[in-house]
């Protein structure tokens, strides 16, 4: 599969703690992103999750120590020089670019932070020199104990990278810190660390996508061709380069990148609600969504029969969400708009600009060939506050949103 991590090889090492199950949710989602992902299972793992499982995921052999023929350890790493199949992983410290460690137990983190290596894994990690993400998952009296925390803090400080772990119910049925952090946060911080360009890194960038559905009544509603693409592709780009992403959506076919956070909404109220919240702490908002103009103004209860020949429905105007947003902007905060216009496209660009008090504005026209809703190339042009205006040619909505987000940088002085 290709996407943002393709060509980067992860080793996944996963350690004998409860939260194993979730471990093969972080190897759906690197996979997804592109990556090569090899795992390596402790014994105890094994005992929790099946090697089957991992493989079948990420398509390659995982390394297990689990075999009752086979010793742990050097035995285990000589044995796998001998076939072919397995003389990769002896070069696994060698390829990898990221090792992430998840969950990593208390003995993985001992072991490592006083370069023990009794077993495949913490034999690989002793070898290492690619970044290293630990994501901790035990019991919270484990979590704070001394030696726990000492090890934690002499890993830090040879720069291995912690995904806290999260406060909440442990298998132990304690409440405390101790959860294995969210797969979606782990995927991130891999993602910051191995993604090049991170321009936008501290940023906190919210983007609206899609359509919204304004109800008629409980089975029918008012909708739009937005599919979500523009948005989708800018919320994606914007956390390739470091940003903390907030995405918006109306209902989409499309699956949220991984590693952004996806709220999902209905109506252009809802939106705007989302928005507003999210908007607060951020420092970009793009509006790329196509939330309705109008919406039915009384929306009925129960489902409309047709016992009349015509039917008459009332619409009321919604909010304008980006001039709500303009509005309660601070001083810093950056405002993107996007113009869909079938006529005098320019004009209308200019004045949306200026009138919705935006940084940039980004017009196309659905009508032009490699434009529009359901096809993943645009043709736009960008203006900006500052006046430049950037006719571009047709470009994978994709590589639009790259340009849009450079465009930003510079707009903002953020560079
Ligand atoms: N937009 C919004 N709130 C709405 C409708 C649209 O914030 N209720 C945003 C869109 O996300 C887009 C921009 O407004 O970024 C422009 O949308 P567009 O439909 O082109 O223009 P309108 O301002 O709605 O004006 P008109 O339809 O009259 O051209």
């Amino acid at each position: 599969m290709s996407g943002p991590l393709s060509g980067k090889t992860i080793v996944l090492g996963v350690t004998g703690s409860i939260a194993a199950f979730k471990a093969p949710q972080i190897v759906t989602r690197l996979v997804g992103q592109g990556a090569n992902v090899i795992v390596v299972m402790t014994e105890n793992a094994t005992r929790f999750v099946t090697p089957l499982t991992f493989e079948t995921l990420s398509g390659n052999a995982v390394v297990a120590d689990m075999f009752p023929d086979r010793k742990a350890g050097m035995a285990s790493l000589e044995e796998a020089a001998s076939g072919p199949e397995r003389l990769r992983h002896v070069h696994l410290a060698e390829a990898a670019d990221l090792a992430i460690i998840a969950p990593a137990t208390a003995n993985i983190i001992g072991k490592m932070a006083n370069g023990v290596a009794d077993d495949f894994l913490s034999t690989e990690l002793l070898a290492m020199t690619c970044p290293t993400i630990m994501a901790p998952a035990m019991n919270v009296r484990m979590m704070e104990s001394d030696v726990v925390r000492e090890n934690v803090e002499k890993l830090e400080a040879r720069g291995i990278i912690f995904a806290e772990a999260e406060i909440g119910r442990l298998a132990s049925g304690a409440v405390g810190k101790g959860r294995l952090a969210d797969p979606d946060s782990i995927v991130m911080i891999a993602l910051k660390l191995l993604l090049p360009k991170q321009d936008l890194a501290g940023r906190r960038v919210v983007v609206s996508a899609g359509p919204t559905r304004e109800p008629v009544d409980p089975v029918r509603f008012i909708g739009n061709r937005s599919s979500g693409r523009m948005g989708y592709a800018l919320a994606e780009r914007a956390l390739r380069r470091g940003a903390d992403v907030v995405l918006v959506s109306g209902p989409s076919p499309l699956d949220p990148p991984d590693g952004v956070e996806c709220i999902c909404v209905e109506t252009a109220r809802e939106m705007l609600g989302v928005v507003m919240k999210s908007f607060a702490q951020a420092d970009l908002l793009v509006m790329a969504a196509a939330p309705a103009d109008y919406r039915p103004a009384e929306p009925s209860d129960v489902k409309i029969k047709k016992t009349a020949e015509r039917l008459t429905l009332e619409l009321v105007r919604t909010d304008d969400i980006l001039s709500e947003a303009a509005s309660v902007r601070r001083e810093g905060q950056g405002i993107v708009g996007f113009a869909l216009e079938t006529n005098a496209e320019l004009e209308e660009g200019r004045r949306k600009l200026r009138e919705k008090n935006l940084d940039i504005i980004v017009v196309n026209n659905p009508l032009v060939e490699g434009a529009g809703f359901d096809t993943d190339t645009n043709v736009a042009t960008i203006l900006t506050r500052s006046g430049r205006e950037l006719e571009l040619a047709k470009m994978l909505k994709k590589d639009l949103a790259d340009v849009i987000l450079t465009e930003v940088i510079s707009e903002l002085g953020w560079g």
